[in-house]
């Protein structure tokens, strides 16, 4: 497998297979796609893709087929009846989902002779193609060695073990935590709102490099708590949220988010030791 004109069937044609197939169109690939509702592909046919009327017609027209479906279930059910199309071929699936429902996936394929490598998007549909955007794979190295390349117009590959639930594990983990600090700002926007603040302001002159400044620290954890160990005073931190608490409450914003973390975040704190 090369660079050169591959041959890439999508199945999936929703916010992230578009992106997908975009950015592989615009890199050169031969893209075949497929969507469960038909009408979704115009854009791409015009861009020189061809559409297939089946999965079974998707999976004979590439070298590699992405599945990029809304979920683990969707993906069996597109998958189940052209398994013996995809038998002796590669399979990357780039749909979210658990770590044990990839390694299942894994599983059920290997018994079709399908070579198989689950992904993990770290992207939204716009970052897709841009320098940010990277993809975790898990499963076969050589197979991955040969995808890699192919698939790198997406994003950065990166590849992350051989257990093929190594890229749910990391993709969930990671978005556990964006899920996070995505609440903890919009709770904080919604408390300045509440209390008539300059929304935009805030944004962008204090919530923005604030977090920017927290976000190395969140992120290393323990390391940097050892070189800043005032950053994670028990008390002083067990205050703060009390203080988010009281602020909550007086600017009548849903006071869920903070209780959540005082009763939790200690909890949390001591499981990874
Ligand atoms: N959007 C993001 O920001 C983002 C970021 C990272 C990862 N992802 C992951 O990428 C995957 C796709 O996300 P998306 O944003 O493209 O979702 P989406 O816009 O909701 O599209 C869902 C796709 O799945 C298809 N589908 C749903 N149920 C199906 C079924 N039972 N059988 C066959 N096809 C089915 C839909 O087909 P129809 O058109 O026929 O409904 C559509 O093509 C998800 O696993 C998502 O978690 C998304």
């Amino acid at each position: 497998m090369n660079t050169r004109k591959e041959r890439i069937s999508i199945l999936g044609l929703g916010a992230m297979g578009r992106a997908l197939a975009s950015a592989l169109l615009e890199a050169g690939a031969e893209v075949t796609v497929w969507n469960r509702t038909s009408g979704k592909a115009g854009e791409f046919v015009a861009r020189g893709a061809r559409e297939a009327p089946s999965v079974e017609e998707a999976i004979g027209a590439g070298d590699l087929t992405v599945a990029c479906l809304l979920d683990d279930a969707s993906v069996r059910e597109t998958l189940a009846p052209a398994t013996r199309h995809l038998a002796g071929g590669t399979l990357v699936n780039l749909t979210s989902g658990s770590a044990r429902q990839a390694r299942e996936l894994a599983g059920w394929l290997d018994g079709y002779g399908v070579r198989f490598l689950a992904g993990g998007i770290m992207a939204v549909p716009a970052t897709i193609g841009t320098e940010g955007a990277f993809i975790l794979y898990s499963g076969a190295r050589d197979v991955f060695d040969r995808a890699a390349p192919v698939l790198a117009p997406i994003g950065r590959p990166r590849w992350v073990g051989e257990d093929p639930g190594g890229a749910a594990l990391y993709d969930m983990a990671a978005l556990s935590g964006m899920y996070g600090m995505s609440a903890g700002a919009d709770h904080a926007v919604a408390l300045v709102h509440a209390e008539g603040g300059d929304v935009e302001t805030f944004r962008r002159e204090v919530l923005q490099p604030w977090m920017e400044q927290m976000l190395p620290i969140m992120v290393a954890g323990a390391d940097v708590a050892e070189s800043v160990p005032e950053e994670y005073n028990p008390a002083m931190q067990a205050t703060g949220l009390e203080n988010i608490l009281s602020a909550s409450g007086e600017a009548g914003v849903p006071e869920d988010l903070a209780g959540h973390l005082r009763a939790s975040l200690w909890r949390m704190r001591r499981a990874v030791g």
